[in-house]
C-alpha cells in the first residue's frame, strides 16, 4: 500500500442498500408509473452517462467544467484558507481537482457517497494527488442526515461542494430539505458551492436530452435491460420509445419510457398493464432561474454570495453562505 492510500480513513454509516426489486414493484404499480433515476447508474449506465457528456448536444457537464477551469481560483478565494471540503457524491474527480488545486491549505477532503467501492477509489486517487490534504471519505446516503468526522487539523470553514446539477433531480420540496441539511453540515460561516442548471431556450434543453446518436435514449432504455436481467423481466424494448421534453409548468426536463402499444409486462412473476401511450417517468431534471435558486437557498437559510456562469448563461456554479 502506498503511503498516500494508508492515510485514507473511512467513516462508514452503513447506508441501507437500495432494494431495486421492491422499488421496481412499487414504481410499476404506481399511477403514473415511475422509476427512480438513481437506477440509471449501473456499470453500463455510468458508461452511457459518460458518453452523454461527450455529445455535442449535452452542454451541462462540459460547461460546468469550463466554469471551474475559469473561476476555481475565485471560488477558492471566497472560501478562504484551511477549509474542510465535503463533496456530495464522488463523481468524476475532474471538477474537484480543479477546486483542490486552488484551495489554500485545505485541511481535509471528505467525499460522501453511498457506493463504498467507488468512494474509496476516488478518495485514494485524490489522496495520492494531494497528500497534504487529509482524505476522510464518508460512506452515507447524502439524502439523509449524517455527521462529519473531525480532521486532524482544525478547519477554518466547512465548504460543501455539490457539483453536477444533481440538485436538479430533486423535486422542489426535496431539494429544499436537502439544502437545509447541507446548510446544517456547513455550519456557522459555512460555504456551499453548488452547480445548478439554468432555464433557457426550450429547444436547447430538449435537444440536450434527445441527442442525435440516441445515447440518452440508450441510457433511458438501460433501465429496462436492468429490469430484464436482474429481475427476470420481459420488457420488449421495441415496444417502447424514449420521450424527453421540457415541462414548462414545472420548469423541468422529464424523461419517460413510453409504451407504443397496449401490452402486459411481467417482472418477477408480477404483471403490469400498459395502455398505448402510457409512460414510465424515469427522471426529472429541474432548471432554475437565478432568482428562483436564490429563493430556494434563502428558504434553506443561505444567501447567494456569488454566481459564476459561462458566457452564454447556460449553467451556474453558485457560492452560498449560511446566514
Ligand atoms: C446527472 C442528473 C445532472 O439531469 O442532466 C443526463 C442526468 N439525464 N441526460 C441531468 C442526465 C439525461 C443529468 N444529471
Amino acid at each position: 500500500m502506498s503511503p498516500a492510500s494508508a492515510a485514507v480513513r473511512l467513516t462508514d454509516f452503513e447506508p441501507e442498500v437500495d432494494d431495486f426489486a421492491e422499488d421496481v414493484r412499487r414504481g410499476l404499480a404506481a399511477t403514473p408509473k415511475q422509476l427512480h433515476p438513481k437506477y440509471f447508474y449501473d456499470a453500463a449506465g455510468s458508461k452511457l452517462f459518460d458518453r452523454i457528456c461527450a455529445t455535442s448536444e449535452y452542454y451541462p457537464t462540459r460547461t460546468e467544467i469550463a466554469i471551474m477551469e475559469r473561476y476555481a481560483g475565485e471560488m477558492a478565494a471566497l472560501a478562504g484558507p484551511r477549509v474542510r471540503l465535503v463533496e456530495f457524491g464522488s463523481g468524476s474527480s475532474v471538477k474537484t481537482r480543479l477546486l483542490l488545486a486552488h484551495l489554500d491549505q485545505a485541511v481535509a477532503y471528505m467525499p460522501v457517497d453511498i457506493s463504498r467501492d467507488h468512494l474509496m477509489e476516488v478518495a485514494e486517487e485524490l489522496a495520492a494527488a494531494y497528500p497534504e490534504v487529509e482524505a476522510l471519505p464518508i460512506c452515507a446516503d447524502f439524502t439523509t442526515a449524517f455527521t462529519l468526522p473531525a480532521p486532524k487539523r482544525h478547519p477554518a470553514r466547512t465548504l460543501v461542494y455539490f457539483p453536477g446539477s444533481t440538485i436538479g433531480n430533486f423535486e422542489p420540496a426535496e431539494a429544499l430539505g436537502l439544502l437545509r441539511r447541507i446548510a446544517k453540515l456547513a455550519g456557522d460561516h459555512g460555504g456551499v458551492l453548488i452547480g445548478a442548471d439554468l432555464q433557457k431556450d426550450i429547444g436547447v434543453l430538449e435537444t440536450a436530452y434527445n441527442d442525435a446518436d440516441g445515447i440518452t435514449a440508450a441510457f433511458n432504455f438501460n433501465l429496462l435491460s436492468r429490469i430484464n436481467e436482474e429481475l427476470g423481466g420481459d420488457f420488449d424494448p421495441r415496444l417502447f420509445r424514449h420521450h424527453a421534453f421540457y415541462n414548462e409548468e414545472l420548469n423541468r426536463i422529464e424523461m419517460h419510457l413510453e409504451s407504443l402499444a397496449e401490452q402486459t409486462v411481467t417482472v418477477a412473476g408480477q404483471s403490469y398493464d400498459f395502455a398505448a401511450g402510457e409512460t414510465i417517468h424515469t427522471e426529472s431534471s429541474h432548471k432554475y432561474t437565478e432568482p428562483q435558486f436564490a429563493q430556494l437557498a434563502a428558504a434553506a437559510g443561505m444567501r447567494v454570495r456569488h454566481v459564476w456562469k459561462d458566457d452564454d448563461g447556460l449553467f451556474s456554479v453558485q457560492y452560498l453562505e449560511t446566514i
